[in-house]
């Protein structure tokens, strides 16, 4: 029997035990781990010994560690892009790693050592736009020229201490309208971030920017800074190469925030602050690394969602930070994850035995209580969730409200694991006076079936470190996924037949073609677009 058919009997054997019932005295530290600042808490599942033993075969038996060791020493691992994927070299500044037999780090360095310079230029004025010091900043990107820094900015708000960072993403007008309208074109740097510099949405934005910016200034585009892979794209659109900031085919969008993408970011926190986060993600790199696996985080991330997907059949997870400033967390990872691992082919092209991996979904706590916790607790279908939080939050004179923040995310997970019965229910609905069929009917939408599974990772504070470790803990997470389904994590070519349509479709909306061959549906709905227009 393979291990993906033992792993599926040891799922229909246990999936009827309480998760409360697996309770003794050492549960809650033997299924756990901590690395660091970190500890990950996975005793509120239906995991047991033996199925943690099944997994972690499972994750031997894929080659999880020579792969591992060949993405980080450059091979190319991306085999239908030919590329290799170094993004930890990114924030491993002073180890050399070699692709096609050439050392990188060298311009990778430089690179980094220009973007510092030019942060502290912009913080302290030395950098300054046609009306004084720069007051704003305007990151110009899609997906992960954008969900990154976005998400980077708002967690580390507390040392944000550079000039205001503003992010727009959408190629609906609406969003650089709302963006510029309060922003003064002389004290605004715009910086367009794009890997390829060809992503109609981020150019399209940025010739906003730059006629917007040209009613005021002469040159705008002294006030335009590019991240990108291509010299001759940015060049073409007129940033002068001192301001452009360039990588590699090696540094994959969505995890690409490390190097110049994460360039609003540090302008935001400073070159200091910004290191400690490559710092705390690079930690989580040595630990991905060298820890066995049933003590490696990113790996028991991975089986702990493996069993919930592939073995429980449960088809979406939700992540729930306890932390306001994670509020843009389920955002990347839906990118980070779907992104990555909703493939439907295996690395040599055959259709997969089985699902890719799963639907992510979610919203900060305790927001998410007063809107879809209800389905989460009493709906049919089981969300294993993943709880977050700091044990201490930033603000000290609001310690009260951080307590009550964390009474809930315990609470929350409590009660998923615990639920109420039939007969708890009735209890409660006799103390208050019901009796007969109505206490029946009236108990019966109290109850909550419980042995709902969920995981907590709690950490002391959101730091910068701390953030970068998280951010490190869950893209290791998808490679280990990525690898065990025997997929390309890093690629993403279900992004590309939606793109081509758009391309073709801009005709038919103005007028010029007549989109002979289209569906009925998509013509009705293009010609009602196209009458509002006149
Ligand atoms: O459309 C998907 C995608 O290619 C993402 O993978 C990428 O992060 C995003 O578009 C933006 O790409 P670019 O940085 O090249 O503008």
């Amino acid at each position: 029997m393979s291990i993906w058919q033992t792993l599926r009997s040891h799922a229909s054997d246990v999936r009827e035990r309480r998760i409360l019932d697996l309770f003794n005295d050492s549960r809650a530290e033997k299924f756990s781990a901590s690395f660091g600042p970190f500890l990950f808490d996975y005793s509120k599942t239906n995991i047991d010994t033996s199925t943690r033993h099944l997994l972690v075969q499972l994750a031997e038996q894929s080659g999880l560690a020579e792969k591992r060791n060949a993405m980080f020493s450059g091979e190319k691992i991306n085999d239908t892009e030919g590329r290799a994927v170094l993004h930890t070299a990114l924030r491993r500044l002073e180890n050399d790693v070699e692709v096609d037999g050439e050392n990188i780090m060298g311009e990778v360095r430089e690179t980094y050592d220009r973007m510092v310079r030019f942060a502290d230029d912009v913080r302290s004025g030395k950098f300054h736009g046609h009306g004084g010091r720069i007051t704003d900043v305007v990151n110009i990107g899609i997906g992960g020229s954008d969900l990154g820094p976005a998400m980077a900015c708002l967690a580390l708000a507390p040392y944000h201490d550079g000039p205001r960072c503003h992010f727009v993403s959408n190629v609906d007008g609406a969003h650089i309208h709302d963006t510029l309208k309060d922003l003064d074109p002389e004290t605004t740097l715009v910086i367009v971030a794009s890997k390829t510099f060809t992503t109609i949405e981020t150019m399209t934005n940025a010739e906003t920017a730059k006629a917007w910016m040209a009613k005021d200034i002469e040159d705008p585009a002294e006030q335009f800074v590019a991240l990108s892979t291509s010299a001759e794209k940015t060049a073409a659109f007129g940033i002068s190469p001192e301001r452009v900031f360039g990588f590699a085919d090696w540094v994959g969008g969505r995890y690409s925030m490390w190097g110049p993408i994460g360039l609003s970011l540090m302008i935001a926190i400073g070159p200091k602050h910004f290191r400690d986060f490559l710092a705390g993600a690079a930690a989580m790199d040595q630990h991905f690394c060298e820890a066995g696996f049933e003590e490696n985080l990113p790996v028991l991330l991975a089986l702990v969602g493996m069993w919930h997907n592939q073995f429980c059949d449960f088809a979406t997870r939700a992540v729930l930070p306890y932390d306001q400033r994670l509020s843009r967390l389920p955002a990347y990872l839906q990118q980070l994850e779907m992104e990555s691992n909703g493939k439907r082919v295996s690395m040599d092209g055959e259709v997969l035995p089985y699902h890719s991996g799963p639907v992510v979904w979610g919203e900060p706590g305790t927001n998410g209580q007063h809107a879809f916790y209800q389905l989460i607790h009493q709906g049919t279908r089981i969300v294993p969730c993943e709880f977050m939080i700091a044990e201490k939050g930033h603000e000290p004179d609001l310690a009260h409200q951080h307590i009550l923040l964390a009474a809930n995310c315990l609470a929350q997970s409590e009660a998923l694991m615990r639920g109420r019965s039939m007969d708890e229910a009735r209890k409660l609905m006799e103390a208050k006076g019901f009796e007969g069929e109505e206490l029946e009917r009236q108990a019966a939408h109290r109850v909550f079936p419980g042995s709902r599974p969920s995981t907590t990772l709690i950490y002391p504070m959101l730091t910068p470190e701390v953030f970068g470790g998280i951010v490190a803990l869950y893209e290791h997470r998808v490679f280990v996924e990525g690898v065990i389904l025997g997929i390309n994590s890093f690629d993403q070519w279900g992004v590309e037949l939606g793109k081509e349509l758009a391309l073709a479709l801009q005709p038919v909306l103005t007028g010029e073609a007549d989109g002979a061959g289209k569906d009925g549906s998509t013509l009705r709905l293009a010609q009602m677009i196209r009458d509002a227009q006149d």
